[in-house]
């Protein structure tokens, strides 16, 4: 406990994370000439685009229109997507790519225009790439273009602790980075700061995704809505004492087939697109399959897709190949894991918050777009088109002052994180995860409460720790989203009350003021 050091800087823009909505944000903004600070909390190339495989969705072929995005996003989100917001982001997609391809990202191309794959849900194929390393690709192209610009900084290694507000908003972040804390006030805070599916035990996500900004914009009285509705996927390489590495959704739509250890092609028993079916029918349909045959995992056989396999999902061949797998011949196994979180800090479509001065945009975010289930590659076209609304919008205000508010340092003394954070793992993957009812998710909120015991709320220096508090923040919201939410829908799958229901036709949202139903025929529940 106590102060310390009194490090401060003054920036006109702070954007806090480096995956594409971050970085994208921090490019559009550059034009102004404001100084802007990026900051990461690791490594800069350290995020959820970094690992993004299938690509981003866009109606950029004469096969398709926004018209027919719109109304495939709309049916994935089971009756929640708010239908203004969803039109707004698939007319802005073709523009959105046109601007990345500007900024130097090479998508695969064919003769007629750029090479197109298909996903679960989508009626046509409309997922641009670049091979299976498509967020790879993207955030190369946008790190290139940050040295451009002398008015954008980069900080790695620095971990943002809190929000600092005052009676106006939002005017700064209290961080800490290998020097030890500091200070950046600012008249602009964006969060880019992604989700947190690793309050799961199985999950795609780096290490990095333990949802730091929905945590931090909570604490600073900032509402979350849609936490229950945690995205799985369906097909994630699952090999004993390996870590779990994706295997694009882009493979089953070049004709990858799922098949159960009893060697059955079940995926046209459980819908009529089969293994093209939205991806939270796929995977609760092989968690049944694993239920039935008592197996760990199912099998997805390349044999059926056509075309060169190592040339089109070299990332997938190579890694398979380092744990003796030789996907040219043999299936891969494979087992859902937490991938994508749909819900979080409440947004407009400019990607304010309720906050004055605060900006957020990704999978921090709660924007409406995704409903109760997002549409596979439609998240970095979210990133992309928030991210330049946030640019717009703080480019046409007059440069606010920074207001420089007293901030104390009051740190916890460290504790032990570790523990902490795999008994939390395992409690979400057991009961807050593909299938839920009420007593998993009571027991899940009384054991976060005693894990809560040993790690209390507060600030940490140490990075991990403070991770770990966030985690056990946001793994409540999620598993009290999930008890709110007495019905299915999309991604949350009750057992106790296994259909949608028209009682349940709308959103919870969170805050420390308490938690609110707000139906959609009373609209959105804006910021
Ligand atoms: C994938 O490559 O299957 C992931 C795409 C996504 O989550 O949008």
């Amino acid at each position: 406990m106590g102060k310390t050091g009194n490090r401060v800087e003054c920036w006109d823009v702070v954007v806090a994370g480096t995956g594409l909505a971050g970085l994208y944000t921090a490019l559009m903004l550059a034009k102004t000439g404001r100084s802007i600070l990026l900051l990461a909390k690791t490594s800069a190339d350290e995020s959820n685009t970094n690992q993004a495989q299938a690509g981003i969705a866009a109606s950029v072929s004469s096969h398709d229109s926004p018209r027919l995005h719109m109304e495939d996003t709309m049916l994935a989100g089971a009756g929640l997507c708010d239908p203004m917001a969803v039109t707004s982001l698939v007319e802005a997609g073709p523009q959105g790519i046109d601007s990345l391809v500007d900024l130097g990202v090479e998508f695969d191309q064919t003769e007629d225009g750029p090479a197109l794959t298909q996903e679960g849900a989508h009626s046509r194929r409309r997922v641009l790439h670049a091979g299976d390393a498509t967020g790879y690709v993207i955030r190369r192209a946008l790190m290139a273009n940050l040295s451009k610009w002398e008015n954008i900084t980069l900080r790695d290694y620095t971990n943002v602790v809190s929000l600092i507000k005052d009676d106006q908003g939002c005017c700064g972040l209290a961080c800490v980075d290998q020097q030890g804390p500091i200070v950046y006030y600012s008249s602009a805070v964006v969060l880019a700061s992604g989700g947190g599916c690793q309050i799961y035990k199985q999950t795609t996500n780096p290490d990095v995704a333990t949802g730091d900004g929905i945590a931090i914009g909570y604490r600073a009285g900032v509402a979350v809505r849609d936490m229950e509705f945690i995205q799985f996927h369906p097909t994630v390489l699952c090999l004993a004492d390996v870590p779990r590495f994706l295997i694009s959704e882009a493979a089953r739509g070049e004709g990858a087939l799922l098949y159960s250890s009893d060697h059955r092609r079940f995926m046209p028993d459980y819908h009529p697109l089969a293994e093209l079916a939205p991806r939270d029918v796929v995977a609760r349909a092989i968690v049944q399959e694993m239920e039935r045959t008592g197996a760990k995992h199912v099998w997805l056989d390349f044999n059926n897709v056509s075309g060169d396999i190592a040339k089109r999902f070299p990332t997938i061949v190579q890694k398979c190949r380092e744990y003796g797998i030789d996907l040219l011949k043999d299936p891969v196994p494979v087992a859902p894991a937490a991938h994508y979180f749909i819900g979080g800090i409440v947004t407009d479509q400019q990607g304010r918050t309720s906050l004055p001065g605060l900006y957020a945009c990704g999978e921090a975010t709660c924007t409406g777009i995704h409903g109760a289930n997002r549409l596979a590659s439609n998240s970095l076209l979210e990133a992309l088109v928030i991210g330049q609304r946030i640019a717009d919008i703080i480019s046409e205000q007059k440069p606010v002052e920074i207001r420089e508010i007293p901030w104390d340092w009051n740190f916890e003394q460290e504790k032990d994180w570790h523990d902490v954070r795999s008994q939390l793992q395992q409690i979400m993957w057991e009961n807050v995860g593909l299938k839920r009812d009420k007593s998993g998710l009571e027991q899940a909120l009384s054991a976060i409460q005693s894990l809560d015991c040993q790690l209390p709320q507060g600030l940490y220096q140490n990075r991990k720790t403070m991770e770990t508090v966030n985690m056990l923040l946001v793994a409540r919201l999620v598993a009290k989203g999930a008890l709110l939410r007495q019905e299915s829908r999309g991604v949350h799958y009750r057992t106790d009350y296994p259909a949608p229901s028209d009682h349940q036709l709308g959103h919870w949202v969170l805050s420390l003021d308490g938690h609110g139903f707000y139906p959609v025929e009373e609209g959105e529940p804006h910021v």
